[in-house]
């Protein structure tokens, strides 16, 4: 195990030994890995010693865990190294783990202090013994900021390392889910950011005016200046993750649904008690692979407390020949429905179609000729009127204005069906990412208050423009 032991430790009895600092700075294996360790242990073997220093455990934390999980007595020996064991132990880890860069750079953030004390200790010991000692010191660390120090120490980015810095103060709590790596650090500043602009609730006053109601802005900005219950129905197609990345910004799949969870927080106190949000959107293939990231997405969204109500597909029957030739031809999209409610508004006949089918008269398993309907409450005969609105709402892309340039439009008739259904006349509606301002175009036509932001200063005058032509 190296020249820096001694093998002097002698028989420790005391299994809770307290953990030397520059230990604690990797993450503790996860129960399965300790399981594993400990099985390895038992048949194996203890095969490196647990390293002490001054009576704490400098190195190998989870080799005694692992020892008093399967009643393994552990052996000890002493660090007899010369130069520094923050060193010796960030070596010893970085060399037996895989840690993305992300992790790197929260262990560089953790040394920070560590490293700050052992320089004191290094200048307080080199008083009275003359200024080579000092002098090696100072060259020693010939360093530059200090995080700059920690990231070479444990081969991270320097600029990651003031990144997490940075987080730490905000979230503290975000660099813990970066050591166990469950968010990257790009990731977790996202959120911090998130966070800061939840803050800033109140700043952008909005009038009546369409030039006011279509903001150019991040709506991670513009979101909270919005009234607290003001919103009925959240229309929206977000980017897609990795697609149109020349025509706008786009997220990556894996950070697409915490940044979905961000947008959506952010909606949560807008939102009317009955209001719904309907994301209108379809997950790419791959290599032949169906991408994940939007299942992924609903079940994020589920988790922080929002309710699934329904899968709704938008069908388009002229969809284009697009999508994997080897493929059948991509005709529908999702329309996924949350609410905070699991009783969302919705006007189910808003746009049912008249019929003289109404009921369940059509086969015996629907309750025909029994008198006993398989639905309690369910009509079994068959009446004329008006029909609730299917799932599925049909709406032809070839409808949209031949002037209208934006790259991801969706059709005019599909946001007015949607309107319709999940609002009243006079109900605020809300595009958090208008683009070419399908939505706020349908609102106003229907009689609905609304409101679009956009990033991108073309497609905000492309949106103010359409809305112009509307009466
Ligand atoms: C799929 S398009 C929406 C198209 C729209 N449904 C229509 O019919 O024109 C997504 C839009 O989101 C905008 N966008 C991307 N990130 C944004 C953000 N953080 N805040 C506001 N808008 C954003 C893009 O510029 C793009 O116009």
């Amino acid at each position: 195990m190296g020249d820096r032991l001694g093998e002097g430790a002698g028989v420790v009895k005391e299994r809770n030994l307290p953990l030397h600092a520059a230990c604690k700075l990797f993450p503790r294996l996860s129960d399965t890995e300790l399981r594993e360790l400990a099985e390895d242990i038992q048949s194996n073997g203890l095969q490196n010693p647990i390293v002490l220093l001054d009576g704490k455990v400098l190195d190998g934390q989870n080799r005694l865990a692992a020892c008093k999980l399967v009643g393994v007595e552990p052996r000890f020996v002493q660090w007899q190294g010369e130069g520094s064991p923050l060193y010796w132990v960030v070596s010893q880890n970085l060399m037996r783990r895989h840690l993305t860069a992300s992790q790197r750079a929260a262990v560089a953030f953790d040394l920070l202090p560590l490293l700050e004390k052992e320089a004191k200790e290094r200048q307080r010991r080199s008083k009275g013994r003359g200024e080579k000692v000092a002098h090696d010191c100072a060259t020693s660390e010939k360093n530059g900021k200090a995080s700059e120090v920690a990231a070479r120490v444990v081969g991270a980015s320097a600029r990651y390392v003031e990144m997490v810095k940075e987080i730490g103060c905000k979230q503290p709590e975000l660099v813990e889910r970066i050591r166990v790596g469950e968010l990257s650090v790009p990731e977790a500043r996202k959120l911090t950011a998130i966070a800061a602009s939840n803050g800033r609730k109140g700043r952008t006053r909005i009038s009546k005016d369409d030039k006011d109601k279509i903001i150019r802005g991040d709506c991670f900005d513009l979101i909270p200046s919005l009234d607290d219950g003001s919103v009925q129905l959240v229309l929206t197609s977000p980017p897609y993750a990795e697609q149109r990345n020349g025509h706008y910004r786009s997220v990556s799949e894996k950070a697409f649904p915490d940044w979905t969870l961000g947008w959506m927080k952010l909606l949560w106190d807008k939102l009317t008690d009955g209001g719904s949000v309907l994301i209108v959107i379809r997950p790419h293939l791959k290599n032949g692979i169906l991408s994940d990231y939007i299942l992924r997405t609903r079940l994020a969204l589920r988790d922080d407390g929002w309710c699934e109500n329904e899968e709704l597909i938008w069908l388009k029957p002229d969809a284009p020949p697009l999508g994997s030739t080897k493929r059948p031809r991509r005709t529908w999209e999702s329309i996924l429905w949350f609410s905070r409610s699991p009783q969302p508004f919705c006007d189910l006949f808003a746009c049912g179609r008249d019929s003289n089918r109404i009921g369940f008269d059509a086969s015996i398993r629907f309750g025909a000729g029994t008198g006993k309907p398989v639905h309690g409450g369910q009509n079994y005969e068959m009446t004329n009127g008006k029909a609730r609105c299917p799932d599925v709402f049909v709406a032809p892309v070839g409808g949209n204005p031949q002037w209208n340039d934006h790259p991801a439009v969706f059709p005019e008739s599909l946001a007015e069906q949607l309107i319709l259904t999940f609002s009243s006349a006079g109900d605020l509606v809300l595009d958090p990412f208008v683009g070419s301002g399908t939505t706020c175009t349908a609102a106003k036509k229907l009689g609905r208050e609304y409101r679009g932001f956009d990033v991108d200063r073309n497609f905000v005058k492309l949106a103010l423009k359409r809305l112009s032509d509307v009466e």
